[in-house]
C-alpha cells in the first residue's frame, strides 16, 4: 500500500493507475475490525481502494471531544498493511490539504437536520457534509462505503450525493459487533473498564425492543429501553427513536408504521463520559 499526505500525490497516483473502479473508505482513524470489514468490502469490488484517515475538526461540536478523539496512526497503518494491496492507498492529509480555505458552506437535509444526532449535536452533519463532499471531490471514487452504525450519517450522505448530483455509489455496510454485542466504535477504547463491561446492555436491550414490536406499542417499547439501560450505573439513554430508513421520521405508534417500509430503532446512550450510538431493524410482523 502507499501512504500519501497530499492531494496532488493522491490524484497523480490514482491517475497513473488508470483503474476502472476506485473504492473509497473515509475514516477518522482509530481503526478497528469494523473499519477493516468496510475496507474488505471495497477490496472485493474495486481495483483500487483509498482509505482516508483524517479527524475532521468541522464535525465536532464539542471541542473536548475533538481533543480526546483517539489518534493511533501507527496502529492504523499496521492494520491496513495486513489487508491492502500494493496499489491501494492510505490518504493521511492535514487540515491545509482538506481546507485550503475556510469551508463556510451550509448544507440542508430537511427532516434529517431535525432528529436524533442532529438535534443533540448541532452543526455535526454540516461538518460531515463539508468533509465528505471535499473528500469525494479529491478522490472521485466510484463507490464509497460507510458503516450502518452511523445510521443517520449514512442517510445524510445519500441525501448529499443526490443534492450534488455526484455519481458515486454509496454503500451501507452492516454493523460489526464485539463478542458481547457492543457495536464496534473508535470510542469504545475510551470507556472505563467497568462501563465497558456493562455496555453490552445496549445491544441486549435494543434486540429485546425489536422483538417487542409484535405485542407492544411504541411508547411501552421506549419506556422499556429507557428503564432497562437507565438502571445501570452511569448509563443514560439520550434518545431511542423508531424511524423509517430514508427520511428518519420518528413513529410514535405502531399503527403509523407502513407495511413495505423499513424501520430502525436508533439509540444514543451516555455511558460515563462517552456517547455511544447503535441501531437495530424493527421488523413489522
Ligand atoms: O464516520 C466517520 O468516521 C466520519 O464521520 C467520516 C465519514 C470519516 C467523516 O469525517
Amino acid at each position: 500500500m502507499k501512504v500519501l499526505n497530499t492531494v496532488i500525490e493522491l490524484q497523480n497516483q490514482i491517475r497513473n493507475m488508470q483503474s476502472d473502479s476506485v473504492g473509497f473508505v473515509p475514516t477518522m482513524g482509530a481503526l478497528h475490525n469494523g473499519h477493516i470489514s468496510l475496507v474488505e468490502n471495497a477490496l472485493a469490488q474495486c481495483q483500487v481502494v483509498v482509505v482516508s484517515i483524517y479527524v475532521n475538526p468541522t464535525q465536532f461540536n464539542d471541542k473536548n471531544d475533538l481533543k480526546n478523539y483517539p489518534r493511533t496512526l501507527e496502529n492504523d497503518l499496521e492494520l491496513l498493511e495486513a489487508v491492502l494491496r500494493e496499489n491501494d492507498i492510505v490518504f493521511t492529509p492535514d487540515n491545509k490539504e482538506i481546507y485550503p480555505v475556510e469551508d463556510n458552506r451550509e448544507f440542508h437535509f430537511g427532516n434529517l437536520d431535525n432528529v436524533m444526532e442532529a438535534r443533540l449535536r448541532p452543526g455535526h452533519f454540516n461538518g460531515v457534509a463539508q468533509v465528505v463532499s471535499r473528500l469525494f471531490e479529491i478522490v472521485k471514487p466510484d463507490i464509497a462505503i460507510f458503516g450502518l452504525k452511523d445510521f443517520q450519517q449514512l442517510a445524510v450522505i445519500k441525501a448529499l450525493v443526490s443534492q450534488t448530483g455526484n455519481k458515486v455509489r454509496i454503500i451501507g455496510h452492516p454493523i460489526i459487533r464485539e463478542d458481547d454485542g457492543l457495536a464496534m466504535s473508535s470510542r469504545n477504547r475510551l470507556l472505563e473498564p467497568e462501563i465497558r463491561k456493562n455496555a453490552s446492555i445496549i445491544y441486549k436491550t435494543i434486540s429485546a425492543a425489536s422483538a417487542m414490536i409484535s405485542d407492544s406499542d411504541i411508547p411501552q417499547i421506549k419506556s422499556f429501553v429507557k428503564n432497562s439501560i437507565g438502571k445501570i450505573n452511569q448509563f443514560e439513554v439520550e434518545y431511542f427513536d423508531i424511524v423509517d430508513d430514508t427520511e428518519l421520521i420518528p413513529v410514535n405508534k405502531r399503527s403509523e408504521m407502513v407495511i413495505g417500509k423499513r424501520y430502525f430503532g436508533c439509540i444514543a446512550v451516555r455511558a460515563g463520559k462517552i456517547r455511544l450510538i447503535d441501531n437495530i431493524e424493527i421488523g413489522l410482523v
